[in-house]
C-alpha cells in the first residue's frame, strides 16, 4: 500500500506519527504533506524518520513545481488518507480551496480520499461541520466518525481522532477491491417531492426530503450500477457517479423516467403529488375580499410506477416505496398488487422519517415481509442495495 498522508493541524496530529509506524509495520510505504498548522504539532524531522521519506510542508518547493510535484505526489499514492481531519481542512475540502500544497493535492487528485476527523465536540457539531460532512460524504470521500470520550481540552462527546488502529483498518477497507456485484446494470431512481403549481408563485407539494432516494442511488453507484437519478426539488448535493436529471412536477418526472428507459432496476421512491391543479392559472389568485374563494380544481397526476409495472419496458425488477401514516404492512401488499410492483417498501411516516436521517422499513414481496432494524437512511440504502445484487445473482 503506498499511502500519501495529509497531517492537519490540531493536537491529535500528534497520533499520525503512530499511523505512519503501523503503516510502514505492515510493509506499507508513506510519504507525507504537513499543513503549516500540523507543523506546529509534528515536526517534518519526526515525519520524515518514521516514514523513511522526504516531508513535504510546502507548494513553492521549486525543484518539485518544476516536475509538477504536487501531482506526482498524487500519482504515486493508492490512498490519500487525511489526519487529523480538522475542521477547517474538511472545510477548505467541501469548499474546493487550493490555498496550500495540502488542499491543492486534495483538489487534484483522483486518488480515493479517506479523511480521519479530529476537533473540539463544538466544532464536530456545528452546523458548518456537519454540512461540510454531507458535502464530502455525497462526493464518495470516506469520512470515518470521530471517537467519543474525554478530549485534550478537557470537554466530552464525539471528536477525538479514531484510534490509528482502527484508521489502519480503514485504510485496508479503502485497499480491498470493493465488490461492484451491480456493474453492468442500469438502476434508475426517483426522489424526493414534486411541486404542482397553481399559480405562478404557488404550489401543491409534501415534506419528503429526498435524503432515502438520494441514498439508494448513491449505494447503486458504489455496487457498479449505471445509475439515473430523476429529483424533484430539493437541495442535496448529486451523490458521486450518478447521472442527476431534476424535475419540478409529476408529468415531468414521469416524462424523464420515460426517456431514461430500459433500465434493469426501478426503484420509486418519490413522494409524487397524486393531484395537480387541472388548469394552473397565468397571473396570481387574488382574494377579492368577500372571505370565499373559487374552488381549486384538482385533477389526477400519472402513476410513475404502476405505469412501469404495466410498461412493455418493465425493469426486471421494479420496486416501489408506501409512505404510511397507519397500517402499514397492509396498505403496502394492497399496493404491490395494485402497481405491479416485485416488491413495495413499506415506511411509517407517521413521525419525522420524512425529513429525518433514520428510517424503519419493510420489504413487502410475494414471499413474504421482511422488516429491517431501524437504521440510518445510507445503512438501509445498502441493505437495500445487497437484496437488489441477490435478486440478480
Ligand atoms: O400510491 P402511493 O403514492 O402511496 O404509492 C407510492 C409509490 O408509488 C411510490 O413508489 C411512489 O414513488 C410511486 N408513485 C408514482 N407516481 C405517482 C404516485 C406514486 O410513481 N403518481
Amino acid at each position: 500500500m503506498r499511502i500519501l498522508l495529509i497531517i492537519g493541524g490540531g493536537i491529535a496530529a500528534y497520533k499520525a506519527s503512530e499511523l505512519v509506524r503501523l503503516i510502514r509495520r505492515e510493509g506499507g510505504s508513506v510519504t507525507c504533506v504537513l499543513t503549516e498548522a500540523g507543523a506546529h504539532f509534528v515536526t517534518p524531522l519526526t515525519l520524515a524518520a518514521l516514514s523513511e521519506n522526504a516531508v513535504h510542508t510546502t507548494l513553492w518547493d521549486l525543484k518539485n513545481e518544476v516536475e509538477m510535484g504536487h501531482i506526482q505526489l498524487s500519482r504515486e499514492a493508492d490512498l490519500v488518507v487525511v489526519c487529523p481531519a480538522t475542521a477547517d481542512l474538511m472545510a477548505r475540502m467541501a469548499a474546493g480551496i487550493a490555498n496550500d500544497l495540502a488542499t491543492t493535492l486534495l483538489l487534484a487528485t483522483d486518488k480515493p480520499v479517506l479523511a480521519a476527523p479530529a476537533m473540539n465536540v463544538r466544532m464536530w457539531q456545528h452546523a458548518a461541520t456537519q454540512a461540510n460532512l454531507a458535502t464530502l460524504r455525497a462526493r464518495g470521500i470516506t469520512v470515518m466518525d470521530p471517537d467519543e470520550g474525554v478530549m485534550a481540552c478537557g470537554e466530552f462527546g464525539p471528536g477525538r481522532l479514531p484510534e490509528p488502529e482502527a484508521i489502519l483498518a480503514a485504510i485496508r477497507a479503502q485497499l480491498a477491491p470493493l465488490p461492484r456485484p451491480l456493474t453492468g446494470r442500469h438502476v434508475l431512481i426517483t426522489a424526493g417531492p414534486t411541486h404542482e403549481p397553481i399559480d405562478p408563485v404557488r404550489y401543491i407539494a409534501n415534506r419528503s426530503s429526498g435524503r432515502q432516494g438520494f441514498a439508494l442511488a448513491a449505494a447503486a453507484a458504489q455496487a457498479g450500477a449505471r445509475v439515473t437519478l430523476v429529483a424533484g426539488p430539493v437541495s442535496l448535493p448529486t451523490p458521486a457517479g450518478v447521472d442527476r436529471i431534476d424535475v419540478e412536477t409529476a408529468r415531468e418526472m414521469a416524462a424523464a423516467v420515460e426517456a431514461a428507459l430500459p433500465c434493469d432496476v426501478a426503484i420509486m421512491v418519490a413522494a409524487v403529488a397524486d393531484w395537480r391543479a387541472a388548469e394552473a392559472a397565468g397571473q396570481k389568485r387574488k382574494k377579492d375580499g368577500s372571505g370565499q374563494i373559487a374552488p381549486l380544481q384538482l385533477v389526477e397526476n400519472p402513476d410513475i410506477l404502476a405505469g412501469l409495472g404495466a410498461s412493455a419496458a418493465r425493469p426486471r425488477l421494479l420496486i416501489g416505496f408506501a409512505a404510511e401514516t397507519e397500517q402499514v404492512i397492509p396498505h403496502a401488499k394492497a399496493k404491490l398488487a395494485r402497481k405491479g410492483a416485485d416488491w413495495i417498501i413499506a415506511n411509517d411516516v407517521s413521525g419525522d422519517v420524512m425529513g429525518g436521517t433514520a428510517n424503519t422499513v419493510h420489504i413487502v414481496s410475494a414471499s413474504g415481509v421482511e422488516s429491517l432494524p431501524r437504521m440510518d437512511k445510507a445503512d438501509v440504502a445498502h441493505a437495500i442495495m445487497t437484496k437488489v445484487a441477490d435478486a440478480f445473482r
